[in-house]
């Protein structure tokens, strides 16, 4: 980020203390960090700190009523090469996405020609209120980069999803968007996403749990970052909507092969996230079946390997990546995959740790790639594994 210039915008949120870290690390990366708070911000962080790390007086109000200096919002705006709000609060978010503008921080933001990334923080029934989340998808829509808030302790004692990225992550993130827009911007991203159902009668199907989660927090991920995002998605519980995502329903693994053969051409990416059925019933009965005898045995064939399609048409610029889910060996069987299935990487999750899988919220991930890297994660949220997945995809070579 050497010589980068980031006008850091800070709203007024407890998750405020943190961003003196932030400044710390941005400036430790080489950026130049100038500040704007918003008048309630200073109730949170002194200005005074804010403006020691950042070496740079801190813009607060449109003039200052002392020395009559007036703050042009619109120099600000031209000298930022982004624009970093953390933490944004649900009352900032609501004025930027509506064109409010009764503070510099949000005049600085109606005159930016850059992009703006913000760091949501607020408590979690804020977070969840369809007020913020319709804010959200206008200013996303507006083409603002969101790093989404984190699960974790609040400041008010409850716990859940709210809290601000930690400032090392908002950094790297910040630090990516740089790279990506040298390298990946305008890229697109297909993604496999839940479980197929495979009919054996008009009433009845062989699934399996698979949430969808891990696919939905990878789009989010990649749209987050301006990429454009085909999701194609078996049956599953989660809703998304974008204008740069194309979002693809189906039901069986036919139907998601069909699908992903009509798109993977004009992809860049293609992550296959999705645990399609590996056998489907023979027959589909056209009448639901009767229970009649004690036994009764269902004859199932092979359904194709969707991953291994991708992977074999395919142009030289074309990155696949797939998933692997093992119980033993998991490895050498990923390993296995990796190769048979001729992929750039493979994300490996084995059910042997807590927390991680089908349903839950988290996941503990190793990525392996064809290279021979291997790269190990902590158990995390799938939103910071997705992130991680992402960023790991962007230094393909
Ligand atoms: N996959 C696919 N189409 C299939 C089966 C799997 O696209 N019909 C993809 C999954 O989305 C995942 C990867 O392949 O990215 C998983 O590999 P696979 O070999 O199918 O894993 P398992 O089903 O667990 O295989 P095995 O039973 O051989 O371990």
């Amino acid at each position: 980020m050497q010589g980068k210039r980031i006008l850091l915008g800070i709203t007024g949120g407890i998750a405020a203390y943190k961003i003196a870290y932030l400044i710390r690390i941005l400036k430790k990366k080489g950026a130049e960090v100038k500040c704007i708070m918003t008048p309630a911000s200073s109730d949170f962080i002194s200005p005074l700190v804010v403006a020691t790390l950042s070496q740079n007086p801190v813009a607060i109000e449109f003039w200052d009523k002392k020395t009559g200096v007036w703050t042009n919002h619109v120099e600000l705006a031209l000298w930022a090469d982004v624009f970093l709000i953390a933490p944004a609060t649900a009352n900032s978010i609501a004025k930027m996405a509506n064109g409010l503008c009764d503070n510099l921080l949000l005049a600085t933001y109606l005159s930016l020609k850059t992009k703006t990334i913000i760091c949501p923080a607020m408590d979690l029934d804020m977070y969840q209120h369809p007020s913020f989340k319709r804010n959200i998808q206008t200013l996303i829509h507006d083409g603002v980069l969101v790093v989404p808030a984190t699960s974790g302790e609040l400041a008010s004692g409850l716990e859940g999803e709210g809290r601000m990225e930690e400032p090392e992550m908002i950094a790297q993130f910040t630090e990516n968007y740089f790279l990506s827009d040298l390298t990946k911007s305008n890229q697109t991203v297909l993604i496999t996403a839940g479980p197929t159902y495979e009919a054996i009668d008009p009433v009845r199907f062989i699934g399996n749990h698979s949430s969808g989660k891990m696919g939905f927090a990878l789009a989010e991920s990649c749209l987050n970052r301006g990429m454009y995002v085909v999701l194609i998605t078996g049956p599953v519980q989660l809703q998304m909507a974008h204008p740069n995502l194309t979002l693809i329903h189906v039901n069986s693994a036919d139907e998601m092969l069909k699908a992903v053969s009509e798109n993977w051409s004009e992809c860049h990416f293609g992550i296959f996230a999705a645990a399609v059925a590996d056998y489907r019933p023979k027959e589909i009965a056209i009448q639901k079946i009767k229970k009649k005898e004690e036994n009764l045995t269902l004859e199932l064939v092979k359904n194709p390997d969707i991953l291994k399609w991708a992977s074999e048409n395919r142009n030289s610029a074309q990155k696949v990546i797939g998933f692997a889910l093992e119980t033993n060996n998991a490895e050498e069987n990923a390993l296995l995959k990796l190769t048979n299935k001729k992929l750039d990487m493979i994300v490996l999750n084995t059910l042997e740790n807590d927390g991680a899988g089908f349903q839950s919220d988290t996941n503990k991930i190793t990525i392996l790639d064809k290279e021979n890297g291997k790269f190990e994660f902590n158990l995390k949220s799938k939103k910071a594994v997705a992130q991680d997945i992402i960023e790991t995809i962007m230094n393909i070579k």
